[in-house]
């Protein structure tokens, strides 16, 4: 019987990776490990909390202490690693917090496993949940492979590449079993707020501005979580030990054209006049560093595992949207407290 801890499991991606193995493997003992930091919230799994084969472990990634509690109590046979300080602009106001989180935590975590792990490696998995922002900006032309080479800007994106390096290095000095993924953009429930989606849907619900950094002209690829999630599953399964896998939408947008595209959906929703929202966009100054296109060969993990998202853009765009105006408690729940004095520091020089 696998025992796996998935770390970040109340975050947003980590929670739909929970909810996908607590629901769709009874067999497996699902152990959500997470410090519930402002982007952790248990009531992203407030649906699967009761299910025999689902427990949470609130322990910080940096504490070899709590890890190492964790992996006897549960005899831990497997990790999927997604706890991390995720947020681009809080990375350049806090570099500190993603060197101790990212890097730190993450070797701490290989460490603990490392040790647990020494009578048999091979009997073991350690499997490291990452972004394609290792890779660093393209210009209007091209496509991030496995191969390219690392080359990231932000505080944000150099702690994920550190933590990659290491994952790699503890399989190629210690023989520890580890597998990479490198994803685009997620959208989709349960997305905190601070990051473009969704930060733009609770602002059109409030008839705040929507701030928009530069020219708008910055392209990511956008992936639904969901299909992240199965693409994480089938990689968990059936990836080639040792190997990356790049995951991405097929799906670029520049950031005003989705904003409008936003903008139009959530007025159709609400019934009001074409063209209502668009009144709020604001330009804003940019972002320092800021990486100009993003964009993935999702070839591989096509070619190999027969993975593709399952679902159109318009259609997880409408899914989203619909999920926050249904979920309003939740969305004021995550912007009460800390969230004010963020988005006033974030956005009042604008
Ligand atoms: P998130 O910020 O929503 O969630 C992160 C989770 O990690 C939270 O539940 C938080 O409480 C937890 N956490 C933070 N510090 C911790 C610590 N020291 N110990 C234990 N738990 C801690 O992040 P997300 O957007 O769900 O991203 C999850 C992972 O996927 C991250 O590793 C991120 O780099 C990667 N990723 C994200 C995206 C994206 O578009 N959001 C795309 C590609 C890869
Ligand atoms: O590419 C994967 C990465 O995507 C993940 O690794 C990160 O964890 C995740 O946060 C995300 O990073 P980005 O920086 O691309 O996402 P964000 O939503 O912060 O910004 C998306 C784009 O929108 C980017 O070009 C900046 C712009 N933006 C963002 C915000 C929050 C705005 O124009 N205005 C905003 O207010």
């Amino acid at each position: 019987m696998k025992k796996i801890i998935i770390t970040g499991g109340a975050g947003f991606i980590g929670s739909h990776v929970v909810r996908r193995f607590v629901k769709k493997y009874p067999n497996y003992l699902i152990v959500n490990v997470d410090a519930l930091t402002y982007a952790g919230n248990l009531e992203n799994l407030s649906d699967i909390e009761d299910e025999a084969n689902y427990v949470f472990e609130k322990a910080d990634i940096t504490n070899a202490e709590q890890l190492n509690v964790i992996f006897d109590k549960y005899g831990v046979t497997d990790v999927i690693h997604l706890a991390a300080e995720s947020h681009v602009d809080r990375s350049i106001t806090n570099p500190l917090d993603f060197v101790y989180t990212n890097i730190i935590g993450t070797v701490n975590l290989l460490e603990v496993a490392k040790n647990k792990w020494k009578d048999d490696y091979s009997a073991h998995l350690f499997y490291h949940v990452s972004t394609d922002e290792v890779y660093g900006a393209l210009g209007s032309e091209g496509l991030f492979t496995e191969e390219t080479r690392y080359d990231p800007h932000s505080p944000y994106s150099a702690s994920k590449a550190s933590s990659d390096h290491f994952v790699r290095a503890y399989q190629d000095t210690y023989g520890i079993n580890v597998l990479v993924s490198n994803c685009s953009n997620n959208y989709g429930p349960y997305h905190f707020p601070e990051k473009l989606i969704p930060l733009m849907i609770n602002n059109i619900i409030n008839n705040k501005p929507l701030p928009v950094y530069g020219d708008g002209k910055y392209t990511r690829d956008w992936l639904f979580v969901k299909d992240h999630a199965v693409a994480i599953d089938l990689i968990f399964h059936d990836g080639k030990i040792g190997d990356t896998y790049n995951i991405g939408g097929f799906n670029e947008w520049k950031n005003i054209d989705l904003v409008h595209l936003l903008c139009e959906q959530v007025d159709e929703k609400f019934g009001r006049p074409s063209g209502t929202s668009k009144q709020l966009i604001t330009f804003v100054k940019d972002r320092p560093g800021h990486d100009r296109r993003y964009a993935i060969d999702a070839g591989k993990i096509n070619r190999e595992l027969g993975w593709q998202p399952s679902v159109t853009f318009e259609q997880g765009l409408s899914e989203t949207i619909d999920w926050f105006l249904a979920n309003k408690t939740w969305l004021e729940n995550v912007t009460s407290g800390a969230y004010a004095s963020y988005y006033d520091n974030q956005y009042s020089n604008s």
